[in-house]
């Protein structure tokens, strides 16, 4: 079997498609934010960049308290935790990082997980063999790794129309009231920066008695007074029976958990193969998170400032006819449409302008849906986000030398 020329052929055809994924390297120094040092390693050069992609939405993984209680940590406990969390590798920090998500939601109890993919994929599939003949109903735009945690299971799928809660209202009432359901959302979607209907969901849930899970990965540390994410915002949280997050966005750290009654989080505890089989987090990253969470549950000021600098965004976009997507989210989709182009505006963006967006492609969004995804945090200024619309409108609307070059 020609091995090597089956991956170069995948490969090429990826290439074709305009969507082999290309990592830009960065060192993203602290008290620099939100700069990076692009080290282009194949030409050989160092450029200074302003990051305009990071999911380190408030900056949390450079903030001084959080920075200090992962050296702490690691002084104190040293590094790996020294097994999985039922063989020795439990340690009190884990502990109390899970009664801090319990609380941040209100819920009885928390589990961590190594990240917010495999919270989902462990807790989902787990669910489907709890109840026999599960049903799962689950919005189109729901991440990978809820779709994994699905497939992963043996309960029966229905994928509805995003957020189309009238095809969701039919496909619930095709079953008795008493069959095992489970409605699946993302309240604050990772690519378009939409919202959930979370109360209406809520009122479906209650209404055709089916269990309630919410992805709130892009929310926690956002959104809500305390940062308990969308649910909080709009005060449900009490509604949904599972809420689902991670560290490494909001928090600026890494993980994922889950947050519900103390039965729920107990039966995942003892089944999930992706929880009891691998080893648990470091301690100092349970303390750093931990720090992270009780911050942003006390103070306001990286989420104000964020929201003002979305605002700001936002009210300068509308005056341009850059094209983007509307939505009451912090998430700035800039449609593109077509994969070529985009690669092609993100590497001038970053080449000419200094500008860092990744093209997110195929995969992750349909073929001919492809975007540029802003992500803005309190340490852009104004002048950063006037040099972002001007660069974006001359790349998105004039052609480079290059390509007149090529045209003549
Ligand atoms: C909606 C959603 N859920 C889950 C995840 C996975 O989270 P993690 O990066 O912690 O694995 C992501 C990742 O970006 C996501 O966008």
């Amino acid at each position: 079997m020609p091995y090597e020329s089956v991956y170069k052929k995948k490969l090429d055809k990826i290439k074709q498609e305009n969507r082999y994924r290309e990592f830009i390297t960065l060192s993203r120094v602290v008290g620099n934010l939100p700069y990076a040092i692009w080290h282009s390693i194949d030409d050989n050069f160092e450029k200074e960049v302003v990051v305009w992609c990071t999911n380190d939405y408030l900056g949390m993984s450079h903030h001084p308290k959080v920075v200090d209680a992962f050296k702490e940590g690691a002084l104190t406990y040293g590094i790996g935790s020294g097994g999985t969390r039922n063989i020795s590798g439990t340690v009190y920090p884990h502990i109390m990082l899970e009664k801090q998500v319990a609380e941040l939601h209100g819920k009885e109890a928390g589990l961590l997980f190594s990240s917010g993919y495999a919270a989902n994929e462990g807790t989902l599939s787990t669910l489907s063999y709890a109840f026999e003949n599960l049903v799962i109903f689950s919005d189109e735009k729901n991440h990978a790794s809820i779709i994994q945690g699905i497939r992963a299971g043996n309960a029966q799928k229905h994928v509805f129309p995003h957020n189309d809660i009238t095809v969701l209202e039919h496909l619930l009432g095709l079953y008795p009231l008493d069959h095992p359901k489970l409605i699946v959302v993302t309240s604050v979607y990772s690519m378009h920066g939409d919202f959930a209907p979370l109360e209406k969901l809520c009122e479906l849930s209650k209404k055709y008695n089916a269990l309630l899970y919410v992805d709130e990965v892009h929310a926690v540390g956002l959104y809500g007074e305390h940062g308990g994410g969308l649910s909080e915002h709009l005060g449900v949280a009490d509604q949904i029976d599972i809420i689902q997050g991670n560290f490494a966005k909001g928090y600026g750290v890494i993980g994922g958990y889950i947050a519900g009654t103390a039965s729920l989080v107990d039966y995942v505890r003892s089944s999930a193969s992706n929880f009891i089989f691998t080893t648990s987090m470091p301690p100092a990253l349970a303390i750093a998170t931990c720090t992270s969470i009780k911050y942003l549950m006390e103070n306001n000021r990286e989420r104000e400032i964020l929201w003002e600098n979305v605002d700001r965004l936002k009210k300068l976009l509308e005056k341009t006819d850059i094209p983007y997507i509307k939505n009451d989210g912090h998430i700035v989709a800039v449609t593109i449409n077509n994969a070529l182009d985009c690669k092609n505006i993100c590497q001038r963006l970053i080449r000419e302008y200094g500008i860092y967006v990744q093209p997110i492609n195929y995969p992750t969004v349909k073929r001919g849906e492809e975007m540029i995804r802003l992500t803005i945090t309190p340490f852009h200024t104004k002048s950063m986000i006037y040099e972002l619309i001007h660069a974006l409108q001359e790349v998105i609307y004039k052609p480079s030398d290059a390509t007149l070059k090529e045209a003549a």
